[in-house]
């Protein structure tokens, strides 16, 4: 394991930086190459969702690998695998949602929800909300309102707009007759875990509608059950017009999609999108099968009890640790533990690495945690003995800390 020091803006050493060579993975579990056993609660930010390595999934590689990879694109043929897929997703996705377009990662699907959105309206104007992460090519960077913002690679998309994250005053204020959509995450992610107020997302899709603007919601990080139910807008009862999903669609191979609505559909004409992998037999038999499995297995409810269970377990945190943790959300197995600074965060990410925990930062003084959906009771409690046994050293240490940033 080789250390480098961190520091922060002062110059002050907040947390060493461990890099681990990380050789293989099983279910939530990794390996480095000396042989030492990690904890996964990130699963490679929320993408190997039924865990590393699962037999299923290495199977579907092996078996499709050994048939067809790439469909030969004379415009005239058409993969089995990639029409059962789109016939399967239709079982999961918001009503109305009946055109799929595929895609390799969830950048790429935001940047074509985007350009089709555009296209289909004729309107320049794209709203984001303050936090947001949609990913980090030039269009979707330019719709990312946090730390990742575009200001380093000027010129941006000139025609996007930000409304602060929850406020929808503000963001009725920004409507026109010239907005072709609003993009937002139903639960931000690298934001923080943060949830909207009850009501926002019903009243934002009320007013995209209103106005003629397409309603887009990024589900990259809370599809494919992550948050307790298939989709996080089936649970907040909206239909988008537009859905993208990415990271555990395909449970750790790089695939992902967006689906529109028939009106949407309608504007689109052949040659309009897509590109040389998408929609590849070999991520379309992978997402195939984690479909099924997620279906079969009822983990979209699975994900709800044990992210219930998880809360349950940590919401004595607050009070044992007052100097440190601040307050608990989560909803399914996207959780935020919300500390009081980012040094603190960065310092308990440390503390659990060293102790076999694997865990992520996020924005705004948030530790996340995203373990595998699969993920049992007891791999759940030794992570959460792990996380204590760090926050009880960060408790007697980071006071010092605290001191010496501000002498
Ligand atoms: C909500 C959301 N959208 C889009 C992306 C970008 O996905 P990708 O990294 O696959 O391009 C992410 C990645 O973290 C995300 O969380």
């Amino acid at each position: 394991m080789n250390t480098i020091a961190i520091e922060d803006s002062l110059g002050l050493t907040v947390c060493n930086k461990q890099q681990i060579a990380i050789e293989r993975g099983l279910g939530s579990y990794v390996w480095d190459q000396e042989g030492r056993r990690y904890l996964d609660f990130t699963s490679g930010w929320g993408v190997t969702a039924l865990g590393h390595s699962h037999p299923l999934i290495v199977n579907a590689i092996a078996t499709q690998a050994a048939k067809l990879m790439q469909n030969p694109n004379s415009g005239f043929t058409y993969s089995p695998v990639r029409s059962r897929l789109l016939a399967k997703l239709q079982d999961v996705l918001p009503d109305g949602l009946h055109r799929v377009f595929f895609a390799n990662s969830g950048a790429e699907a935001n940047d074509g929800a985007v350009k089709l959105a555009r296209k289909v309206t004729g309107r320049p104007i794209v709203i984001a909300v303050s936090g947001s992460f949609h990913g980090r090519t030039l269009s979707t960077l330019s719709l990312s309102g946090g730390r990742d913002n575009a200001a380093r690679y000027l010129p941006i998309v000139p025609s996007n707009v930000f409304a602060p994250f929850g406020d929808i005053e503000a963001l009725a204020a920004l409507m026109s007759d010239q907005v072709a959509a609003v993009i937002i995450e139903p639960v931000q992610g690298e934001g923080g875990v943060q949830m909207p107020p009850a009501g926002y997302l019903q009243d934002l899709s009320r007013l995209c509608a209103e106005h003629g603007a397409l309603f887009i919601a990024d589900e990259v990080q809370t599809g494919f059950c992550r948050t307790g139910s298939f989709f996080a807008v089936g649970a907040a009862g909206v239909s988008p017009d537009i859905l993208t999903m990415g990271k555990g669609i395909a449970g750790g191979f790089p695939f992902a999609a967006f689906a529109v609505s028939d009106a949407v559909a309608e504007g689109v004409q052949k040659g309009d999108h897509g590109g040389t992998y998408c929609g590849n037999p070999l991520g379309c038999a992978v997402a195939e099968t984690v479909l099924d499995f997620l279906q079969n297995n009822k983990i979209a409810d699975r994900a709800h009890a044990m992210g219930a269970m998880i809360l349950q377990r940590l919401e004595s945190l607050p009070a044992q640790y007052p100097e440190q943790v601040r307050v608990l959300r989560g909803s399914g197995l996207l959780i935020g533990i919300q500390m009081h600074s980012d040094a603190q965060v960065a310092a308990l990410t440390s503390a659990c690495l060293h102790r076999g925990l694997i865990v992520t930062p996020t924005r705004n003084g948030v530790l996340r945690l995203i373990p595998s959906l699969l993920v049992s009771e007891q791999e759940i409690d030794e992570a959460i003995g792990l996380l204590c046994s760090a926050l009880t050293q960060l408790q007697a240490e980071y006071g010092q800390l605290s001191v010496a940033k501000s002498a």
